[in-house]
C-alpha cells in the first residue's frame, strides 16, 4: 500500500503534528471562539481542523464546505446537510430532518455505504430568516463548532453583502458555539475580516498556516519511505522539499510518483528522482495539455513568465518586461485572472503558481 495521501484531509497517524497550531485551535473551539484560518492552497488548513477536533469527544464539528457555492439557497441546504452528517443515530437523524421541515428534506439511503444522506427541495431555503432556524439548532447544541471551509467563496455571490452581514449578525449571538472560518484565498480572507467596511471586521482571530517544521516532516517521510523497505537520504528529502516549496500537499504527491519508481529494498538517488518527474507529468499531462488553450492569449503570456520566474514574483517592472506584453495593466488584468481560475494565488505581494509542478512542465515544454 502506498503510505503517502494527497487530495484528502489527513488526520492521526497521517498527520504530522502541527502542536501549537493545534494547541490554539483547541483552547478557540473549547471557548466558543470565533477564528479564521488562512495559508496557502494545500498547505494543510482543512487537514489542521479536522484534527484539532478529532480528540474533543465533547465537541460536535459541523463542517460546512462553501466551495463554489451558488446561492443563499445552496448555502441553507449545505448547512442544513453538515448538521444532520454530525448524528449517527438513526432515531436522532429522522428527528433532526423533522426540524428542518421548513426545507422540505428527502432521506436517501446510500446504496453502496448503507448511510442515509438528506436532500432539502429546491426553491427552499432562499430566505435570510431560513438561517434562523438552522443557527438555532447548533446553538441549542452547546457543544457545536461550525467549521465555514472555504467562506471566501460567498464573497462571489451577487447578493454577498446581504448574506454577509446576516451571517455576522446570527454569529455574533451564538454564546455556546465556535467558529472556524477558512479559506484558500488569502487576500479575501483577509478583506473579510480585516475591512473596516466587513460586517466580520475585527470579528475573529487570525491562525496562519505555514509550511510544517522542516525536520519533523523529513523525519515523517524518511519513515513512510521506510515501511516500504526504501531508504531515502537527507540530501534527497531536501531536493523534493526545495521543489515543493515545502508544501505538504505537494510534496506528498511527489512522493508518491516518487514510491511508485522505486521498489523495495532500494537506496533512493537522484535518477529516481528524474523517473518521479517523469511519472508525475505523465500523470498530470492530459489536464496541463488542456488547460493551455484554455488560456487568453495575456494569461498565457503571464503563466509562461511567472513558470521562467521560478513559479513565483512580484509585478515588478522587471517581471512586466518579460511577459512580452506592452501594457502594464494587461499585465495584471491576466494575472488576477489567473488568481480567479485558481492557477495562481497572491501572498501578499508575490503571485505564486498553486501548482508548483505546472511551472516545471511549463518551462520544460519551452526548452
Ligand atoms: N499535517 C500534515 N501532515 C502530513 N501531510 C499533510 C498535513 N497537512 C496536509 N498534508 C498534505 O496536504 C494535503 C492537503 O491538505 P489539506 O486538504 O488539509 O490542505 P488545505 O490547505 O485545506 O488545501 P486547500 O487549499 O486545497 O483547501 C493532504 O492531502 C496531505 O497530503
Ligand atoms: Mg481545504
Amino acid at each position: 500500500m502506498i503510505p503517502f495521501r494527497t487530495g484528502v484531509q489527513v488526520t492521526g497517524r497521517d498527520f504530522c503534528p502541527r502542536e501549537e497550531a493545534l494547541r490554539s485551535l483547541r483552547e478557540c473551539i473549547q471557548s466558543s471562539g470565533r477564528v479564521y484560518v488562512v495559508g496557502e492552497r494545500r498547505i494543510g488548513k482543512s487537514s489542521l481542523i479536522a484534527e484539532s477536533v478529532r480528540p474533543l469527544k465533547s465537541i460536535r464539528p459541523v463542517f460546512v464546505d462553501l466551495m463554489a457555492v451558488k446561492g443563499l439557497e445552496d448555502i441553507t441546504h449545505r448547512l442544513g446537510q453538515a448538521l444532520i452528517r454530525t448524528e449517527k443515530r438513526h432515531g436522532h437523524i429522522l428527528a433532526l430532518v423533522k426540524r428542518l421541515a421548513s426545507l422540505r428534506p428527502q432521506i436517501s439511503v446510500d446504496s453502496l455505504t448503507g448511510s442515509p444522506s438528506v436532500t432539502f427541495a429546491p426553491g427552499t431555503g432562499n430566505q435570510l430568516d431560513s438561517l434562523d432556524d438552522l443557527f438555532a439548532l447548533s446553538e441549542q447544541w452547546r457543544n457545536a463548532v461550525v467549521i465555514l471551509d472555504e467562506f471566501q467563496d460567498i464573497l462571489e455571490l451577487s447578493d454577498a453583502s446581504r448574506i454577509i452581514a446576516k451571517l455576522r449578525s446570527l454569529i455574533q449571538q451564538q454564546q455556546n458555539t465556535s467558529f472556524v472560518f477558512c479559506g484558500s484565498i488569502r487576500n479575501r480572507m483577509e478583506e473579510i475580516f480585516t475591512h473596516e467596511q466587513s460586517p466580520f471586521f475585527n470579528s475573529a482571530v487570525r491562525l496562519f498556516v505555514g509550511p510544517l517544521d522542516r525536520k519533523l516532516f523529513g523525519d515523517f517521510l524518511r519513515q513512510r519511505f521506510q515501511s516500504g523497505k526504501r531508504h531515502i537520504p537527507d540530501r534527497i528529502l531536501d531536493i523534493i522539499l526545495n521543489a515543493c516549496h515545502e508544501n505538504p500537499g505537494h510534496v506528498q504527491r511527489f512522493c508518491i510518483s516518487l514510491w511508485q519508481v522505486t521498489s523495495h529494498g532500494q537506496e533512493i538517488g537522484d535518477k529516481d528522482i528524474a523517473a518521479a518527474w517523469g511519472m508525475l507529468f505523465a500523470m498530470q499531462k492530459d489536464s496541463y495539455e488542456l488547460l493551455l488553450p484554455s488560456l487568453s492569449p495575456h494569461q498565457t503570456k503571464v503563466l509562461r513568465a511567472l513558470a521562467h520566474a521560478g513559479g513565483e514574483s512580484t509585478l515588478s517592472a522587471n517581471f512586466i518586461e518579460t511577459t512580452g506584453i506592452t501594457l502594464a495593466p494587461s499585465v495584471r488584468k491576466a494575472m488576477v485572472a489567473l488568481v480567479d481560475r485558481r492557477l495562481v494565488q497572491k501572498v501578499d505581494t508575490t503571485y505564486r503558481f498553486c501548482d508548483p509542478f505546472l511551472a516545471v512542465w511549463i518551462r520544460q515544454q519551452s526548452m
